[in-house]
């Protein structure tokens, strides 16, 4: 099977699974337990804690494990929104965000907050100048996806920050979700106050994840009982998770520069020979994530190729994994204002390093045979 789907989820590291198996095995203690093998534990969840903040370039204080992107953006969104809330009531989100993003802020908006809606250009790109002009003396919070999920379009993060910081006293935060592991991310690169990672999305485990926040950043819990992960994040630290969710972390952060290049190489070959099919349009923009390419042909539902590849094997999706199984129209692909020869028919390939050159040329040769057959030639 060649497997192109890897910004719905990606394949776990062999050594991610020996590990989880290993400290269920030896550490399954609670790590709150005052007796010696809860301290074990806990000692263990802590040096995880450390090497991710040693990481993302913050204090472990600030690093909150969660069950993965979607509780860290609804922890960022409403846990900030509320830490901060004496400063102001109006929210800011880019409109290409990810649902978890975008439902927790309609949530908001019904509690009364004034949420608005940064656009987007043709490439997905919001602009500086509107982010400028939308920013209020009030504006609590600012929240902008580091890379898009469907079409791989990265954002100005720094600029979007330094416009932030000189025009208000808005927190910033940025979900790395598509981005960590291809980018460098952390505090020192990306100024912003808060970060969400999730460790399916790195060849971690599904259901876990984490927030970081900024060492001057504080934030409200969203989760209340018995006070686990700094009061931020109640119910017992699956310390399993958390240590692979480390370790995810540390595999991807120590190989990004190299594997963004072979993948930039490999998606950059893929673009190329899908521009020499007339009925095809590349929707990814120019500037991209190194492993994702977006394209659609003319007239043809993405299903029907998504069913043909997967007859030979090779499995790809449609522009997300959220929306795949949905009817409606991807509000990104909306916001980018993509024809409607071209609409229904979006396919997204995604990489991870785990890919390989021969997998993309038995890729064309598939694609090449599908193709013929689904338009008759
Ligand atoms: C950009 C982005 N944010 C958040 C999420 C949600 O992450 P999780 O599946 O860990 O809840 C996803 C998952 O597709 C994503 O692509």
């Amino acid at each position: 099977m060649i497997y192109f789907d890897n910004s719905a989820t990606t394949k776990a590291e062999k050594e991610i699974i020996d590990t989880f198996v290993t400290v269920n095995e030896k550490y399954w203690a609670n790590p709150a337990s005052i007796h010696e093998f809860g301290h074990h534990t806990n000692e263990l969840l802590q040096s995880a804690r450390a090497q991710v903040a040693e990481v993302l370039k913050t204090t472990k204080e600030k690093i909150y494990f969660t069950s993965g992107g979607t509780e860290s953006n609804n922890l960022a969104i409403f846990g900030l929104v509320n830490k901060y809330k004496l400063r102001g009531n109006h929210v800011l989100i880019s409109e290409i965000e990810h649902p978890s993003v975008l439902e927790a802020a309609k949530m908001l908006q019904l509690q009364g907050l004034d949420v608005e809606y940064i656009p987007v250009n043709k490439d997905g790109i919001v602009s500086i100048e509107d982010v400028n002009l939308l920013l209020r003396n009030d504006t609590v919070l600012v929240s902008v996806m580091h890379v898009n999920n469907e079409i791989g379009a990265i954002q100005p993060i720094n600029e979007i920050a330094s416009i932030i910081k000189a025009k208000s006293r808005a927190v910033f935060h940025m979900d790395a979700v598509q981005s960590f592991g291809k980018t460098l991310v952390n505090f020192e690169e990306q100024h912003v106050d808060a970060i969400t990672i999730s460790s399916h999305k790195i060849h971690g485990l599904k259901g876990s994840g984490l927030l970081a926040l900024k060492n001057t950043i504080e934030i409200d819990p969203i989760l209340y009982g018995g006070g686990q992960e700094y009061g931020i994040r109640s119910g017992t630290t699956p310390v399993p998770l958390a240590v692979c969710t480390a370790k995810a972390i540390r595999l991807a952060n120590s190989h990004v520069e190299q594997h963004a290049a072979r993948l930039k190489s490999m998606t950059d070959d893929i673009i190329f020979f899908l521009k020499t099919f007339a009925s095809i349009k590349i929707i990814s923009p120019e500037i991209r994530a190194p492993h994702i390419v977006s394209f659609a042909v003319r007239g043809v539902k993405g299903e029907v190729i998504i069913n043909a590849l997967q007859k030979e094997d090779v499995i790809v999706s449609t522009s997300s994994a959220c929306s795949s199984r949905q009817t409606k129209t991807s509000h990104v692909l909306k916001a980018i204002h993509i024809e409607d020869d071209y609409i229904k028919g979006v396919v997204r390939l995604s990489f991870s390093y785990m890919n390989t050159i021969e997998e993309v040329e038995h890729f064309k040769k598939i694609f090449t045979k599908v193709i013929s057959v689904i338009k008759g030639d």
